[in-house]
């Protein structure tokens, strides 16, 4: 499968408000960031998508902002809808799991991205960057869909997390380089009502 075709044209036939992800505002995600960064520190969002954290990010004065999607059409959305806003973020076409960062943030925030990745050269390829891309003390917020969650995301089968199992995932892959700090079970309403149980687990890295 060609995955960035799949989720360019996930993004190029509907609407915004047409994907089960859509949040109108992801507070959860803006909440935990702005705990863990502050406006002066770096921020990447990994499969960002159209996601408005970053609008809700920008309002709140952060500038150092990364933006990072495998789709291209996906990150063309985010830069129509931000407007005169369009040019604050970095934005990355890329697949994380060949990407390699060149720089540090403080936050790696990956909201219903991860659990995409299914095969354990992904995964270990992910959590490499992962640990690359953030600074000392930095945090990692990720929010995958929980063990009672659905099976299959815009047709694709996701790997399901427990926090638990997530930190014992990641400590598998990079060892004894992070600790949880926080974690948070919860249920999104997609834009036609269904209900979706994620959870979210917070890292430092050591
Ligand atoms: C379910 S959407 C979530 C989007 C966004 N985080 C949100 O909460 O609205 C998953 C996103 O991950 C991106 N994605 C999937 N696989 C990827 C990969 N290997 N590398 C980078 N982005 C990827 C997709 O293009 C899509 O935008």
């Amino acid at each position: 499968m060609d995955k960035q075709l799949h989720w360019n044209t996930a993004y190029a036939t509907r609407q915004e408000d047409g994907l089960t992800w859509f949040e109108d505002t992801p507070k959860q995600s803006l909440d935990l960031i702005q705990t863990y960064a502050t406006p002066q520190d770096g921020v990447i969002d990994v499969g960002a998508g159209a996601s408005r954290v970053v609008d809700g990010l920008i309002a709140a004065g952060y500038k150092d902002i990364t933006l990072l999607d495998i789709s291209a059409t996906a990150l063309d959305v985010t830069k129509t809808r931000l407007g005169a806003d369009y040019a604050t973020p970095t934005y990355l076409v890329t697949d994380i799991t060949r990407w390699h960062p060149m720089r540090k943030f403080q936050v790696w925030h990956d909201r219903a991205m991860l659990h995409f990745l299914t095969d354990e050269m992904s995964k270990e390829a992910y959590f490499g960057s992962m640990s690359a891309a953030l600074a000392t003390g930095g945090y990692a917020i990720l929010s995958t869909f929980a063990q009672e969650g659905p099976e299959t995301c815009s047709g694709l089968t996701v790997q399901r997390y427990s926090s638990k199992f997530l930190f014992e995932t990641v400590d598998l892959e990079i060892r004894d380089a992070f600790e949880a700090v926080q974690d948070i079970q919860y249920m999104h309403k997609t834009p036609s009502g269904n209900l979706q149980a994620f959870q979210t687990l917070v890292l430092r890295k050591k």
